[in-house]
Order: C-alpha cells, then structure tokens, then sequence
C-alpha cells in the first residue's frame, strides 16, 4: 500500500495515541490528507490538523468536522476509534458510569458518523471503519460494560453497512486482540504484579504476545482504501489468533 489514498481525507477520533495514532500515521503515508480528532491532539507528527473535541459533545464533533472541511474540502474516510474502558461485572459500575461508556464509545460514533455522512455520500471513495474489540466476540471477565458497548460497535457497524451500501459508503470494523498501547501500558501499571500481569496478556493470545497498534492499522487501512471496494458490513480480528484458534498448551 503506498498512495492509495491520495487526494482524500481521513478523520480518525482518538487519533493523538495508540491505535489511532497508528492508523494516522499509516493513512498519512499513504497519501490521505489527515485530521485528528481527540481530546488532546497535542504533539501530532508534521502534516496532521488536530482538532480539539469530545466524541461525547456533539457541538465539538460538528466543529470538528467543518474544520475539516474547510482545511481539505470534504470527508472521504472516517475512523471512529475513539473508545474508554470499564472494568468489573455487571455489580461494578453504576447507572452514571454505563450512560458514561456507551456515550464514548457507541453514542460517539453515531455522531461523527452522521456529521460526517453529507460529506462521505460526495466522495467516491467514501469508508468508515470502526475500531470494535474482540471483546465483542469473547467473553471476557470483569469487562462487562465494555463488552456491551463494543458488541453493540459490531451491530452498528453492521445496521450502518446495509444503510449506505448503495450511498457508496462501506462500513466496517476491526476486532483488535489486547494491543500494546498507553492504555494498556496504564492498566498494566495498576496491577499488583505488572511482569505477571504482562505475562498473562500475553499469554491469553495465541501467538505468545500483545498486538502492535501498527499491526491494528494495517487492517483499517485495508478497509479505508479502495483495496477492499467490494467488503462493506464485515470485521478483521487482528488478535493473534484469539477468537478463532483452539491451540493445545505449549509443550502438550
Ligand atoms: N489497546 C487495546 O488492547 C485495545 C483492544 C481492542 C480495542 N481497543 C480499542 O481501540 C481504541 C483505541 O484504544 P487505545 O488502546 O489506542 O487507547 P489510548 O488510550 O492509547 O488512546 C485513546 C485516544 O482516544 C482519545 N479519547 C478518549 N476519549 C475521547 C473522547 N471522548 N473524545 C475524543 N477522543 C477521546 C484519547 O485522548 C486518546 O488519544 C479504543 O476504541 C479501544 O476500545 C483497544
């Protein structure tokens, strides 16, 4: 993939860290104009427009994306990858802190999606590509609220597929295994034991390590670009393998 992308223009939400800084890196390299939108988007690379906004805040967003507008003349691609996590079972979090969640992670796509849509339904290269988890696909523990939210990424994702297919719009996401980012270097942090907790991240996924945010914006890029024209309503895991492999202890 080289410039694939050239003379359209990205928006990634959470695009300051991470995964989503991955995936604007890689976009930008290939050639897409690049903005930013995120509730610190201080410190960019060179060449990327950093929008201040709250995917919570649907003002911000609509700024957020006029900005762009006026910087790029248009909206070709989105990448709704801003996200929080929770932590607990249905017993830990209460009623302020589900609404809290969901507001980010599911309310905050439907709102740049739709401030953005007038702008996509112009484009002929038009994608939106969600940042879900495979947390949407597998239970894990003590992640209750968060593995609703990212269930309910997957079923958008699908419902918003079958909406603008013939807009020209293609929807579709991608399920990251746990990937080595802050945010997962801050909840390593918090544990008792970080090395054991490191360990056991690791070891949960089949192939023996955490996922690169690099390795996460190799598959978005494939999704944004018109390398994949013909796949709209569809998910990658990009978990080394987490969903879908049943592999035998090592050394058994
Ligand atoms: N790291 C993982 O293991 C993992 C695995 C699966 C899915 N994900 C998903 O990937 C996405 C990015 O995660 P990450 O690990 O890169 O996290 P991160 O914390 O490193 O980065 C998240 C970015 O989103 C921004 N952000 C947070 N809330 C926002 C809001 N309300 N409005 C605008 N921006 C906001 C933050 O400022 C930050 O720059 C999330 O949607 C997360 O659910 C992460």
């Amino acid at each position: 993939m080289s410039q694939e992308l050239s003379s359209l223009t990205a928006v990634i939400t959470g695009g300051a860290s991470g995964i989503g800084a991955a995936i604007a890196t890689k976009l930008q390299a290939m050639g897409a104009n690049i903005a930013v939108l995120d509730l610190n988007p201080e410190n960019l690379p060179e060449g990327q427009l950093g929008f201040k906004c709250n995917v919570s805040d649907d003002a911000s967003v609509k700024a957020a994306i006029d900005g762009t507008v006026a910087a790029f003349g248009g909206v070709d691609i989105v990448v709704n990858n801003a996200g929080i996590g929770a932590i607990g079972t249905v017993e830990d979090n209460d009623d302020a802190e589900w609404a809290r969640v969901w507001d980010i992670n599911v309310v905050g796509m439907v709102r740049v999606s739709r401030a953005a849509m007038p702008h996509l339904r112009k484009s002929t290269g038009a994608a939106i590509v969600n940042t879900c988890s495979i947390a949407a696909t597998a239970g894990l523990p003590a992640r209750a609220l968060y593995s609703a939210t990212k269930g309910a990424v997957l079923s958008l994702t699908q419902a918003m597929a079958a909406d603008h297919l013939r807009e020209g719009i293609r929807v579709n996401c991608v399920n990251p295994g746990t990937a080595d980012t802050p945010w997962i270097g801050r909840l390593m942090d918090q544990a008792d034991d970080p090395v054991a907790e490191r360990a056991a991240l690791n070891a949960r996924q089949p192939h023996g390590r955490l996922v690169s945010a690099d390795e996460v914006s190799g598959a978005v890029a494939y999704l944004a670009s018109p390398l994949s024209g013909s796949t709209t309503g569809t998910s990658i895991a990009v978990d080394g393998g987490m969903q879908a492999l049943r592999l035998r202890p090592v050394g058994q």
